[in-house]
């Protein structure tokens, strides 16, 4: 599929109601990292990421056909002609409107209809908006879902198929990770050669087999900084354009991505362990060798590696790692060692949480439209 498989055209409003959508949808983790893209929203290379479950944003999309045609109205409330408010956690924020108008501005060449519309956005998330873990892939992904349930209210022939596509697609344009968000459990975004299917434009499932050792895979997140990231990614990424490892990086997780899809297909643990890890790392290392320079890990993030390692190597545990562009700790490890692992995280790594903030999460199969609530 191409972008112009996705441009929507020759639509009828006048059979739809004014009315409302609901999508929850879950987080993601990458397990080989995007980071590093170019216009529009392309990645340089593969990555492959877990849906969570628990790690949710609820988004509902109130819709109304706008009294004019569009583009003639103008107040404060426009924003480069798109009608719509923006509530979060019950609060109304003006200050999320332009990221939302550039979103609708990015995507309104394959979703015309949105300018014939007046929005008003609810948006809330399951987990602690200043935990530092990032909402911008729940949170762009419900969006771009309501945008697709619209958009079917328009067109009723659409299959799930291309409904789930498109929303991904849209959902890219607004956040890349956001396109793992759509589906679940594992998910696939970047075009490579021994992942069938896969796709720059949007995300796919994975389409091996998985292995029932990754059955309900389990993530708690260490809370280490609850903070406001100091670096966006939007910033990060662009520093891999004049970066010096940058090709080099590229065709690392490339080759890991082959080496991953091995270990998830064969049940391999210490194989997958070896890439998840080094891939954190290796993230981290483009942001400590880029310029300007930056470290995100905190002395805790460090002081929690060390000790998931030695517990590892002491108890033959699976347990591993992984990092996002933040300072907090993604615990990994098979559902069978969940007893063990919590106690552990209880009694050894808490600590080293921001008031002992943790939360437990684990595989999730995608989001959902939640009827009415
Ligand atoms: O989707 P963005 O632009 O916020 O970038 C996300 C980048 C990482 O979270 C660091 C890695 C990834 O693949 O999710």
């Amino acid at each position: 599929m191409n972008e112009t498989d996705f441009i929507f055209k020759n639509y009828n409003l006048s059979n739809i109601a004014n009315g409302s959508i609901t999508w929850k949808t879950p987080s993601n983790i990458a397990l080989v990292k995007y980071w590093g893209k170019r216009e529009p929203q392309i990645p340089e290379n593969t990555s492959i990421s877990f849906t969570l479950d628990a790690c949710f944003t609820l988004t509902i999309l109130e819709y109304s056909k706008r009294q004019t045609p569009h583009g003639e109205r103008d107040s404060a409330s426009h924003e480069n002609n798109f009608n719509f408010e923006i509530y979060f956690e019950g609060e109304k924020k003006n200050d999320f409107k332009p990221k939302i108008a550039t979103f609708f501005k990015r995507i309104e060449k394959y979703a015309p209809f949105l300018k014939d519309f007046e929005f008003i956005i609810k948006s809330e998330n399951s987990f602690p908006h200043s935990s530092g873990i990032a909402s911008s892939a729940s949170g762009m992904g419900a969006l771009a879902l309501c945008v697709m349930s619209l958009e079917k209210e328009l067109n009723s022939a659409m299959t799930d198929a291309y409904f789930n596509k498109k929303a991904s697609f849209l959902a890219r344009l607004g956040s890349g990770s956001a396109c793992r968000s759509v589906e679940g459990p594992l998910i696939v975004w970047g075009k490579h050669p021994e992942i069938e299917g896969s796709s720059d434009l949007f995300g796919t499932k994975f389409p091996y087999k998985i292995h029932d050792n990754f059955k309900n895979y389990q993530d708690t997140i260490l809370l280490v900084d609850e903070g406001e990231k100091q670096v966006s990614s939007t910033v990060g990424h662009a520093l891999m354009h004049n970066h010096p490892f940058a090709k080099q990086r590229f065709k690392q997780a490339n080759s890991n991505i082959s080496k991953i899809s091995i270990a998830l297909q064969n049940g391999d643990l210490s194989a997958f362990i070896a890439n998840v890890e080094s891939e954190a790392l290796s993230l981290h290392a483009m942001m400590m060798t880029s310029n300007p320079y930056f470290i995100l890990m905190k002395p805790n993030t460090l002081k929690i590696i060390n000790e998931i390692w030695e517990f590892r190597a002491a108890t033959k545990s699976n347990i591993c790692f992984t990092l996002d562009a933040g300072a907090n700790v993604h615990v990994l490890f098979p559902e069978k060692e969940k007893e063990k692992v919590n106690n552990f995280i209880k009694s050894n790594l808490m600590q080293f949480c921001q008031e002992n903030h943790y939360i437990c999460d684990s595989i999730g199969k995608g989001a959902k439209k939640i009827s009415n609530i």
